[in-house]
């Protein structure tokens, strides 16, 4: 067999199998193309998103995986919510939706469309008086840096309105979730101490 008759051989080998495997795999595919296409949207398109945060509705877009602290902090410019661990350990980030204390870094913004959302930004009066948790923090030195107290406050405020406020010891169990790096934990309790009768006289 000369080189030119194994050349052809081969290409005509080559060309039978590829025209073979290709109308196999387009007979195969046949059924598949005629079903009806679907529409697939981008996971990475923003989402369309309304916030109620403070009382006031926020319209904001953006993607599906942000966390209701960076919305709060970098959509919003509500900086009072601090992040600290960024991973659920620390309570700095701490806001009420509905009035329940959340960790807003774990925390979907998109799961909070709809929602009351309160941060430090919103617990004082219209007219700018304290809420009675805030001036107890001031009266009872309850912060050094300051850095976990808008966190500790809202918690401390949902502590009171969930009855888990009543003895010491108690607070500090339902407070644990709120680490405070300065280690005002003794002032932190006497601060909820007194705010919980004029909470409820409010
Ligand atoms: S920043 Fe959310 S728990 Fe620490
Ligand atoms: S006041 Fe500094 S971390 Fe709590």
């Amino acid at each position: 067999m000369t080189n030119q008759t194994r050349g052809w051989s081969r290409r005509n080998l080559l060309a039978t199998s590829i025209a073979s495997t290709v109308s196999v795999t387009l007979l195969g595919r046949s059924g598949a193309e005629a079903a009806p296409a679907t529409v697939q949207t981008n996971p990475r398109d923003p989402v369309n998103v309304t916030l109620k945060v403070n009382g006031r509705q926020h319209r904001l877009s953006f993607d599906v995986r942000t966390t209701l602290l960076d919305a709060l902090r970098e959509h919003m410019g509500l900086t009072g919510s601090k992040k600290g661990c960024d991973h659920g350990q620390c309570g700095a980030c701490t806001v009420l939706v509905n009035d329940r204390r959340v960790l807003s870094c774990l925390t979907l913004a998109a799961s909070a469309d709809g929602q009351d959302v309160t941060t430090i930004e919103g617990l004082a009066q219209p007219d700018g008086s304290l809420h009675a948790m805030q001036q107890a923090f001031i009266d009872h030195d309850a912060f050094q840096c300051g850095y976990c107290t808008p966190g500790q406050i809202l918690s401390a405020v949902a502590c009171v309105k969930e009855g888990h406020a009543v003895v010491d010891a108690e607070i500090r169990e339902y407070m644990s979730g709120n680490l405070c790096r300065c280690a005002a934990y003794p002032n932190i309790v006497d601060a909820i101490k007194q705010a919980r009768p004029k909470m409820k006289e409010a």
